[in-house]
């Protein structure tokens, strides 16, 4: 086994089924909506036809005296909610039902309760809406809507862009778009909230179950202790939980004003509008370079469309600040708002966007160059952050690369546009390199070893399905010493030590190194328990001293000689021992927004807050994309035959997991480059696609066998070695798949999703 103190022993830890796993496959693991209380009332929601304007009238009559209806609630009885406190990441929306403006199709005018869903359901369509309409702004080609600069988030001038591309011997350039997406976890969400005196519970489907929370205080007036916040397994997220949003508040409502815990679960075309998209993004990217190669310049602008509220920051441009060694360097965002339901960051997000121009400007320039892809990434490999000139804390990108090719047969690629043909099928192979970083917040945690020798680790976090519960197991009971099935973990509840959201790819990093550190704590709690115990063979002992392993602390010099933690705690007459710890991000000195992103985003504040003391600037996964690809040139069908997808991940806890996360991505990938869409209706701003009938995802059939691998080394920002591999796989995707296509067929997509009318 292993001591407390060792470095992590290899870089790909065993793949454990995860710990979860009976619980979910026999339908014992309880989602937001599995939850029932006595004398349950259900919410049903209607919402707004029209994209902008003011509601008129709203005859609600027939539906409050329809069969089981208790409450008929709008903005004319809803009564006054407050704002939450500014948050820049994931600012809360305008409370619900406060007043007749209509910003959005689907913002909701109007809910019901009744005695069942069914009853709730068919008497919300008898509210009757009449509406003052005005024109809405509903696409960024709107002369109404403006794009304006993004407050947060990134204006970088590096070096001087205009010098160096009036000198430069090769520039390319294009106009990159994708479209809007809908995060479509399978699981609705859903609140289901309860009342009991000035106390609110909800069970809620969140991946940040601390903000939900000071939202719900906020909208309440109550103190935070007054909330609490259950979500011990949440059906999927994406990006879709890292806000709050107003049905929580609407089902709060209901059960405050019918004095009975109310279900509300979203239907499946409510969650097209009711908890955030992907926005559509527009990008206008130039790069200039020698003639063997060496970038000169690159000068990257992103706009990406916003709802006329607040919505998250949306720094599209992030990665081309600090992906490659390029001396000359302007990177700006926009958005523009528009009367659309909010945005909220879905799964790498703004990165998965800026990724998709990037790397298919820089394959667009290796043609012109005459120069292989990877080869013109590795003159431009960025060795030290571009911005700062300091060193990475860990990066693999060049062994990514390696390994990628290695894997995919990259050396048998034929360079040549149209050279490779499978009987009618042009085949084209497509690569793209991935620079990508990740958000840690401060977390708690809290380790209990009980007299029979069992742990209980908790944290209020969030497991969305990715396994959150098993690597936690893993890494407590490795520091602990015990096998996995005497660790039990728990989470997903407010009234844990505080966690951050699961989110940024940063929960592992961050909840990871809290439960280490904890779990060192407690360690240490034994052997201060047995410091001067003369029975003990551990007495005087230091942590560094002892070894941990089947429940045992044993001495470092004398494997013979050690104890249980339940000997320990039985001559000492306790029942148990408890540690509390915490971790941090690596740069406290960030503040709350967004860790090393700030660090590698914001240029010419990049040093001063790396700190003159850091001597490394912390590090994001890497990873290299290839794609094989197969086009009918007669019918425009494509076809995605193989992927190869290398990640460095920094230590890889279960590989897995870690495996299945990377394919998750991958097919996420898949979708973003050729079916994902999120439709709005050009004259009346619906969606018109918010069924998944109508909105494509990849499926089976379009997705190949994944090879996914790991390489690098654990990174040393923090404790366990970890770097966030949540989102990672989807980047590069698309590009790596357009990249084939162009191989194939000569035709350079500039559009996500790829259509077959691009390919004709
Ligand atoms: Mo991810 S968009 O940080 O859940």
């Amino acid at each position: 086994m292993t001591t407390t103190m060792e470095a992590p022993p290899t870089l790909v830890g065993p793949g454990i089924d995860r710990v979860d796993g009976r619980l979910k496959v026999t339908g014992a693991a309880r989602y937001p909506s599995d939850f029932s209380l006595p004398e349950m009332a259900y919410a049903a929601l209607v919402r707004s036809t029209i994209a902008a304007g003011t509601i008129a009238r709203l005859d609600t009559a027939r539906a409050a005296v329809a069969p089981g209806v208790v409450a008929v609630i709008t903005h004319e009885n809803a009564g006054q909610l407050h704002k939450g406190r500014r948050n820049m990441v994931f600012p809360p929306p305008p409370p619900p039902l406060q007043d007749a403006k209509i910003s959005y199709h689907g913002q909701y005018v109007a809910m019901v309760v009744a005695g069942t869903r069914q009853q709730a359901a068919a008497a919300a369509r008898l509210v009757e809406v009449t509406y003052d309409r005005d024109e809405p702004a509903l696409s960024p080609e709107d002369p109404a809507a403006k794009p304006r600069s993004n407050p947060y988030f990134i204006n970088l001038k590096r070096g001087n862009v205009k010098e160096a591309m009036a000198k430069a011997a090769v520039t390319v350039e294009g106009t990159f778009t994708t479209s809007a997406q809908t995060h479509n976890p399978l699981g609705p969400f859903t609140t289901l909230a309860h009342w009991d005196g000035d106390t609110l519970t909800v069970y809620e489907s969140t991946q940040n179950p601390f903000l939900v929370r000071a939202v719900l205080a906020a909208s309440f007036g109550l103190a935070e202790e007054k909330v609490r916040v259950l979500s011990p397994f949440v059906g999927g997220g994406f990006g879709a939980g890292l806000r709050s949003w107003p049905h929580s508040i609407l089902a709060a409502l209901a059960a405050r004003a019918v004095k009975r815990p109310v279900r509300l679960s979203l239907t499946r075309p409510e969650m097209f509008t009711g908890i955030g998209r992907r926005p559509s993004t527009v990008q206008h990217l130039k790069i200039a370079a020698t003639r063997d190669g060496k970038l000169v310049a690159i000068d990257h602008e992103g706009t990406s469309t916003a709802s006329m509220h607040s919505d998250s920051p949306y720094p599209i441009t992030l990665a081309t600040t600090m992906a490659y060694a390029c001396p000359n360097v302007t990177a700006r965002d926009k958005r523009v708002r528009l009367n659309i339901p909010p945005i909220a960051h879905m799964r790498a997000p703004f990165i998965a966007e800026g990724n998709f121009a990037l790397e298919s400007l820089l394959d667009e320039l290796s043609y012109k160059l005459g120069m292989d892809p990877i080869e013109l990434r590795l003159r431009n490999y960025a060795a030290v952050h571009p911005q700062t000139g300091l060193p990475w804390s860990s990066k693999a990108l060049r062994e990514c690369y390696e390994a990628g090719a290695e894997r995919f047969g990259w050396a048998q690629r034929e360079p040549a546009v149209g050279a490779m043909r499978d009987g009618r099928w042009l085949v084209g192979h497509g690569m793209a390199g991935v620079t990508f970083t990740h958000y840690q917040g401060k977390c708690q945690a809290r380790a209990t070893i009980r007299h029979d020798g069992t742990a209980h680790l908790s944290s209020g976090a969030t497991d969305i399905g990715t396994g959150t519960y098993t690597v936690m197991t893993q890494l407590a009971a490795e520091v602990l010493g015990l096998k996995v099935n005497r660790v039990e973990f728990e989470l997903g509840d407010t009234r844990l030590p505080r966690a951050p959201e699961a989110g940024g790819s940063g929960l592992t990093a961050a909840l990871g190194s809290a439960v280490h550190n904890t779990c060192v704590a407690l360690v240490q709690r034994f052997l201060a328990v047995v410091a001067d115990d003369p029975d003990s063979p551990l007495r005087g002992c230091a942590i560094e001293d002892v070894v941990a392993s089947d429940g045992r602390l044993t001495r470092g010099d004398d494997g013979s000689r050690g104890e249980s933690y339940a000997e320990i705690l039985q001559r000492h007459g306790l029942d148990e021992l408890t540690a509390d710890g915490d971790s941090a991000p690596p740069r406290a000195d960030t503040g709350v927004l967004v860790g090393s992103l700030v660090v590698a985003g914001l240029g010419r504040f990049g040093r001063k807050l790396v700190g003159a003391s850091h001597a490394a600037v912390p590090a994001g996964a890497y990873g290299a994309r290839f794609a094989e690809v197969k086009v009918d040139p007669e019918l425009g069908v494509l076809r995605i035959t193989r992927i190869v997808s290398v990640t460095d991940g920094g230590r890889i806890v279960n590989e897995k997991l870690a495996r299945s996360q990377l394919i998750g991505g991958t097919v996420g990938g898949i979708g973003m480059a050729m079916f994902e869409e999120t439709v709005t209706d050009p004259g009346s701003g619906r969606v018109a696609n918010a069924t998944l009938g109508d909105y494509l995802v990849a499926v089976n059939a379009d997705v190949p066998d994944i090879d996914v691998a790991f390489v690098g080394e654990p990174d040393p920002e923090n404790p366990i070695g970890v770097k966030g591999i949540g989102e990672v796989g989807l980047v590069g995707v698309a590009a790596a798949i357009a990249n084939g296509v162009y191989h194939a067929t000569g035709r350079r997509i500039r559009s996500l999703p790829i259509t077959i009318s691009q390919l004709l």
